[in-house]
């Protein structure tokens, strides 16, 4: 699976935003016909995604495309103007049942097929953002194309009417409904976008509130957002050095025969070792190791 620490967006119409974007050493990047696109320019930001996806180098960097809502009446026009130049992936908004990624997969198979690419290359991310969308993780997150959730925090505030603020009290079933059913499907979970993006230290403390309580990455709106989050999601060298001793003095431990053992006056056995094991894996996705 692609590394997602941190997935940038911008306005699919914006030429200027997506050419940036590719020069800032960034996992993922969302050319966005959504939100962040005037209802005005969804067909100049639906061309300006084609010819992205056509003529410009994204080097390491992901290429995702933000199609608008199933039912939004805008989502197969968006579809069928990026498909047929190979999208790595389509990011479907304010997703509330399984049937809504189920539309979007056969469309995208039937691409696939017709210009001879493996199927299941197109991955599907799906913002998990309304309480709907929360009351249906369950199924919505076994479908067998997605790579990850997404966490929409605004659009989720306003679909139960809470109101935002700082310590982010109002988010915490939702947020953590949306890891927990990642967790369960093996997908990554992509946390909120903090939009004071003006304001680096903020976004690096929240992009380690995020990385703790197990999300894989998060999403940003702006350049300045790219460094402190993707080092956020990166482990760093003390944490992998002692995710490295835990890995091997628990195999040396399980060789005399001992489940559990001490080590700095703690004790370790296997959850330990597996969490190790997931910070070594994080490392190592993001080419520390
Ligand atoms: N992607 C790529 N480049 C971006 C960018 C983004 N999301 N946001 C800003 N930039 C570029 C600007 O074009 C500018 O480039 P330049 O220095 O070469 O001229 C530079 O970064 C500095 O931008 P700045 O002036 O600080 O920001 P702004 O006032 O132009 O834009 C926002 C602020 C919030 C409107 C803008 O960051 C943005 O559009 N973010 C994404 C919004 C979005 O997609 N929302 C939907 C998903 S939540
Ligand atoms: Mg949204």
């Amino acid at each position: 699976m692609h590394s997602r620490r941190a997935l940038l967006y911008m306005p699919g119409d914006d030429w200027k935003k997506i050419t940036k974007s590719i020069t800032l050493g960034v996992d993922s990047i969302c050319m966005d016909m959504e939100d962040g696109t005037a209802v005005n320019k969804k067909a100049e930001a639906r061309a300006a995604i084609a010819k992205a996806l056509q003529e410009l180098d994204f080097g390491k960097s992901e290429k995702l495309a933000r199609i608008n809502s199933v039912g939004s009446g805008l989502e197969k026009e968006d579809i069928r103007a990026v498909l047929p130049y190979h999208p790595d992936g389509i990011v479907i908004p304010k997703l509330e049942e399984l049937s809504q990624i189920q539309w979007a997969s056969e469309i995208i198979e039937a691409a696939e097929l017709s210009h001879g690419w493996p199927v299941n290359s197109i991955r599907v991310l799906v913002g998990i953002e309304t309480a709907k969308g929360i009351l249906n993780l369950k199924e919505i997150a076994s479908h067998p194309r997605l790579d990850a959730l997404i966490f929409g925090s605004e659009d989720y505030a306003a679909s139960i009417g809470a109101t935002r603020t700082k310590e982010a009290n109002e988010l915490i079933y939702a947020r953590l409904a949306t890891l927990n059913a990642a967790a369960a499907y093996g997908l990554q979970a992509v946390d909120l976008v903090t939009i004071e993006f003006k304001n680096a230290e903020f976004v690096r403390e929240q992009a380690l509130t995020g990385a703790r309580l197990g999300f894989s990455g998060k999403q940003i709106i702006h350049p300045n957002q790219v460094e402190p989050v993707q080092s956020a999601f990166t482990p760093n060298d003390e944490e992998i050095t002692h995710a490295k001793r835990i890995v091997e003095t628990f195999e040396a431990s399980q060789a005399k025969g001992a489940g559990a053992y001490a080590l700095d006056g703690k004790m370790i056995d296997m959850p330990l070792v597996k969490n190790a094991q997931k910070v070594l894996e994080r490392a190592k996705a993001a080419g520390k190791i």
